[in-house]
């Protein structure tokens, strides 16, 4: 787990795969001995930051096989209450004892799939403050609400959601991710303009909420990200990494999809 704040990480670059309820333990190993060497001989950390979300039972597994290989480990989510009768659900202590560097909230299909509003996204990154475990905030609109012209007031009060209950502390943590609902898993990518434009507008806000950390908050894009895109995607201004999913579950194309906002730099 890492201590350092956004300002100190500089907004290089970071790649964080979502597996989603993909890949078994097993695999997930056989995933980082893949993937791992290919991205040994780069300057992980210092130009850029590669993270790996997977399933809960392939956390510790995976945190064991990347041991000194500087790929961070993210959860994909965890329940907001410290501890209880919560059957079924993860804590955040559980993930800062397996050493999680970051882990998602808002994700598209847990707001969708699974009832999850404003209010509990917001109680989630409460949790957050002053853990070491540094909050993804997903974003994003439906194809209704860009269609009918509301993709930046639907993404603004995703953000003010969360950013009302975040103190100083966290502000200095948190990354953001925007995701267009209608471009997850769909291969219908929003093209680098139009999330430039999204990206834009999110940087004003954070920067007229948080003042100059809103400038080294990163943003990262999600839908459909794939090695062939990624690098036009990357080389907008106010993009700075992507959260990647069915594009992740390759340990090849992952490799290259990763390397590929070294082009950019
Ligand atoms: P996708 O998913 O890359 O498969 O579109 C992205 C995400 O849901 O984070």
């Amino acid at each position: 787990m890492s201590d350092r704040t956004n300002d100190e990480i500089g907004r290089i670059p970071l790649i964080v795969a979502n597996w989603k309820m993909n890949l078994t333990a097993s695999e997930a190993v056989a995933f980082a001995e893949r993937f791992v060497p290919q991205l040994q001989a780069h300057a992980l950390g210092t130009r850029f930051e590669v993270a790996i979300a997977p399933a809960y039972p392939a956390l510790g597994p995976l945190r064991k096989a990347l041991e000194g290989s500087k790929i961070q480990l993210a959860a994909q989510n965890f329940h907001p209450a410290e501890a209880g009768a919560f059957t079924g659900e993860v804590s955040l202590a559980m993930l800062e004892d397996l050493g999680c560097d970051f882990a998602l909230i808002g994700h598209s299909e847990r707001r969708q799939l699974f009832g999850e509003g404003d209010d509990v996204i917001a109680a989630k990154a409460q949790r957050l403050e002053g853990s070491p475990v540094c909050p993804i905030l997903c974003v994003g609109e439906t194809l209704d609400q860009r269609e009918s012209g509301a993709t930046l007031e639907v993404v603004d009060a995703q953000l003010a959601a969360v950013l009302d209950v975040t103190g100083a502390g966290l502000a200095r943590r948190l990354v953001i991710a925007y995701e267009p609902v209608w471009a997850i898993g769909t291969g219908r990518t929003a093209t680098p303009d139009l999330v430039q434009t999204v990206h834009a507008a999110i940087r004003k806000t954070l920067v007229a909420r948080l003042g100059a950390v809103g400038q080294a908050t990163r943003i990262l894009y999600g839908g459909s990200v794939k090695p062939s895109n990624a690098s036009a995607l990357l080389s907008q201004r106010d993009v700075d990494g992507a959260l990647v999913g069915g594009a992740s579950l390759d340990p090849d194309s992952f490799a290259k999809l990763a390397l590929a906002c070294l082009e950019t730099a």
